[in-house]
Parts: structure tokens; sequence; C-alpha cells
């Protein structure tokens, strides 16, 4: 039990949990959670309850020959045991069968949902909003009370899109094969996503954000992501950042689409998904947002082993500290 508690308590300082449910798919998913949970622990505590009092009361006492009365083939018995597991399953089988099929409406055509492309990588996620004509990475933005019918896929290995605070996993898949799930966040709040499908050694480390905001901010933040972009002021960084990040990365119009787009990266949460910007000292690991990029872009096979930026590029120590202090400043103002 001290074992288990360890190993499941180690859930990490954000609330990845679904048993704190924030929207309505994923209260509708806690509810047959509680559910199951209900029956079984009724079935354990009877069954064990009954267990105990025939060990203590038909126990064989000291000089006792006889051979206890043999009930094999009763009946009345094997219809008790039978019918009740079966009336069990049905009062569990009726609303999880009705929830598997009110889960799987289709919103992709819905004219009052915003539609959003999933498609994940080896260890990030793309967020593409075609209706707007955006695409960004790591940090899903989306409008409070409005549904979310997302669209799930992968670019390269199968992953699993999982906001457990909001809904339940869908596979992403590679090929053609698309998934869809809906969902909803009815009160404002960042929501921690995890990929929850072993995708190559930095699996564990494929985290990105859902983020609820009013439907105002969400219209700014949608334009204010079609703003153009500035290259950096100075001519020699912006030389270095033009022909190696945006010969994978974009900002506002420029640079290539492949690889994750870095407009507003200034103001996410996160770097890479993983090194939280942060200047509270409790979490030594990680620093303020500047540093955090210049840590990232100088070495992220530490960071994110695997990923496909790594030994991508070399920096000089002006350039790396000039690419980093311009992309800190890449904000997006919308909340
Ligand atoms: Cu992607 Cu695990």
């Amino acid at each position: 039990m001290a074992f288990m508690v360890l190993v499941l308590a180690a859930c990490g300082r954000e609330d990845l949990s679904p048993l704190n449910p924030q929207g309505p798919v994923a209260e509708e998913q806690f509810g047959l959670m509680k559910l199951a949970f209900t029956i079984m622990a009724f079935v354990v505590i009877i069954v064990f309850a009954i267990s105990f009092y025939v060990i203590v009361r038909f126990r064989r006492r000291k000089g006792d020959k006889t051979i206890p009365k043999q009930v094999e083939g009763n009946h009345k018995l094997e219809i008790i045991w039978t019918v009740i597991p079966i009336i069990l399953l049905i009062i569990l089988g009726v609303p999880t069968v009705q929830s598997v099929f009110s889960l799987s409406k289709d919103y992709s055509q819905d004219p009052d949902a915003v539609k959003v492309v999933v498609t994940s990588h080896q260890y990030w996620w793309e967020f593409e909003y075609p209706e707007l004509g955006l695409k960004t990475a790591q940090e899903l933005i989306i409008p409070t009370g409005k549904t979310i019918s997302i669209e799930a896929k992968s670019a390269d290995v199968l992953h699993s899109f999982w906001v457990p605070a909001l809904a339940g996993k869908i596979d992403t898949n590679p090929g053609s094969n698309v998934n869809f799930m809906y969902f909803s966040a009815p009160k404002e709040g960042v929501y921690l996503g995890k990929c929850a499908e072993l995708c190559g050694p930095s699996h564990g480390l494929m985290d990105f954000k859902v983020k609820a905001v009013d439907e105002s901010s969400f219209d700014r933040w949608a334009a204010a992501l079609q703003e153009p972009v500035a290259l950096p002021a100075d001519p020699a960084i912006a030389a270095a950042f033009e022909s190696k990040c945006l010969s994978c990365h974009a900002v506002g119009d420029k640079g290539g689409p492949a690889y994750p787009n870095l407009t507003g990266i200034g103001s996410r949460s996160s770097v890479g998904g993983i090194l939280v910007n942060t200047d509270d000292p409790q979490y030594k690991n990680e620093g303020s947002v500047y540093e955090n990029l210049r840590r990232w872009i100088e070495d992220p096979e530490t960071i994110k082993p695997g990923n496909h930026m790594s030994d991508q590029y070399d920096l000089t120590e002006q350039e790396l500290d000039g690419i980093a202090d311009y992309l800190s400043k890449l904000t997006l103002d919308y909340e």
C-alpha cells in the first residue's frame, strides 16, 4: 500500500487527473467511473463480509470429523449468483453504452463548433484552426463554452491526445486515419494535456496546454496571430534567425510551415512544452522565458531526447543570446 501511494501520488505539480473534471465531457466520463467504482465497492464489501463470516462461523472445530452438507447442483443458489451479476452488469452497461454513443457525436459539421485539427509530432503538438486559417503549437487556445470539435491525426508515429480535466483520450494514428472527438470548457483556465501513448524517448515530455479564454479574448488572439511579425532588429541576429530557425519554423507570415509556429512563444507558459517559465525559486530547474529559451535552443537534446531540432544548426553565443531575447519578447497580447 505504501509503495502504491508513492507511485500513484507521483503525478507532478500540475493537475493531471480525470478525477477533477472541468467540462461536461469529462464530467460524464467521471460519472461512469463513479458508477463503476460504487458497484465494485459494493461487490467487494459484500463478498468479503460473507467470506469472513463463513470462515469464522463454519470453520472446522477440534475433533469435528463430519463432512459438511454438499450444495453442488443447488438450483436456487446457482440462480442467485447468476442473476445478481447480470443485474449489476445491466446497471453498469446501459449508461456506459449510452455515453459511448453520445460522446461519439460528430460536431465537425456543426457551424457553432470551433474546429481544430490536432496533429501530433515527435514530440510536440500542432493545432490548426482550418476555418480561421491559423496554425499554432503547444498551446491550444479555445473560447469558453463553445464546443471544440477535434480532428486528430499524427505526422509520424502513434500518439494519444489527452486533456484529463476536459475529456478522455483519443489516439492520433499515422496514415490517413482520422479520429474525431469533442469537448468544451465552461470555465476559463489552463488545462494540462499529455501524450498518452508511448511514442519514443521523449514521450513523457510531450506536454501541451489547453487554454480556455472568453470569446472576445479568443477573437483578439486569432487576430493577433495573423499580424505580421518583425524580424530581430540587429541585422546579424536577423540573418542567423532567418537562415537557421526559419528554414523550419514560422513566425507570423514568415518562414517554413513544417515545424512549430513560434508566433507568441514569449507568452506561452512553457518552452518546448516542458520547461515552465517561472521566476518562482521553488522550481529550481526552470527559469524565466528568456532563460528557458536560451537553454532549449542551446541544447534541445538534453531537454527532449530524440527531438528533430537537435544538431540541425550551429549558433554563436551572441546569436544564441540574441535569438532567445527576440523570441522571449515575441508575445501575443490578447487577455
Ligand atoms: Cu507522443 Cu507519447
